[in-house]
């Protein structure tokens, strides 16, 4: 319970700042969004963020190419038939979350970061559509999901409405590490480095 809670979060999170990095013109377009609609607040609440619609665009792209678990492990409780295959019953079967995400049979460009992949898209977390279940589907659906997102949205707007962010002299975003490291949850093999200007927003009144 607490490595779900804690790891599936930290390891979203990380992953979320290295896309962030790699993608100057995501990160680009979330703050203006946040600075636009927080414009004159001292800091910002977590009633605030409904209006927030691409960092929520951000965070589910992100999702897609990071779930934090990337394997759910079953059982097959009966025998059965997938695709020609008779799946025999007590057989283990592992749904891999991470290939179904990056999947060029569902995905278009599956490698490209492009948050706006869901901008008219009606896909949810939900465990609706089986191309995108990073929060599992069924009767095992993760119960955590609501405060889990809200545990990376608040933060995350908050970190980029009060800081700019850049990546520390001779890194380039085109070679950041991307290199993943195996666990309950996926989290970045080694550490990511950024530096943070604190960006002072210009208060009202
Ligand atoms: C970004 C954050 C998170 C992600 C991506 C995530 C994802 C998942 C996934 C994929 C599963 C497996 C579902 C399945 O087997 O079908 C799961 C299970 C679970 N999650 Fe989360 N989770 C997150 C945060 C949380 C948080 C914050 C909590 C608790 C407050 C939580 C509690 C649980 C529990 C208790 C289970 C086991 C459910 C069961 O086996 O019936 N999760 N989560």
């Amino acid at each position: 319970m607490f490595t779900v809670v804690s790891e599936n979060s930290s390891a979203t999170f990380n992953w979320l700042m290295t896309e962030l990095m790699k993608n100057p013109q995501v990160t680009a377009k979330a703050q203006a969004e946040i600075r636009e609609a927080f414009k004159g607040k001292k800091t910002i609440e977590e009633s605030d963020i409904q209006k927030l619609k691409y960092l929520k665009l951000v965070i589910k792209e992100n999702l897609r190419v990071h779930p934090a678990v990337t394997i759910l492990p079953r059982a097959c409780r009966e025998e059965c038939e997938v695709d020609g295959y008779t799946i025999p019953y007590k057989a283990k079967v592992a749904v891999n979350i991470w290939a179904l995400g990056r999947d060029p049979q569902y995905w278009e460009e599956p490698e490209t970061f492009k948050p706006e992949r869901f901008e008219n898209s009606s896909l949810d977390f939900l465990g609706n559509n089986y191309e995108y279940i990073p929060f599992g589907a069924g009767s095992r659906f993760c119960p955590g999901m609501n405060f889990g997102l809200a545990n990376i949205e608040v933060p995350l707007a908050q970190l980029l409405y009060h800081f700019d962010w850049k990546l520390p002299h001779g890194t380039n975003s085109d070679d950041l590490d991307m290199s993943e490291m195996p666990g309950v949850s996926v989290q970045r093999k080694n550490k990511l480095y950024v530096i943070a200007t604190p960006y002072n927003p210009p208060i009202e009144g």
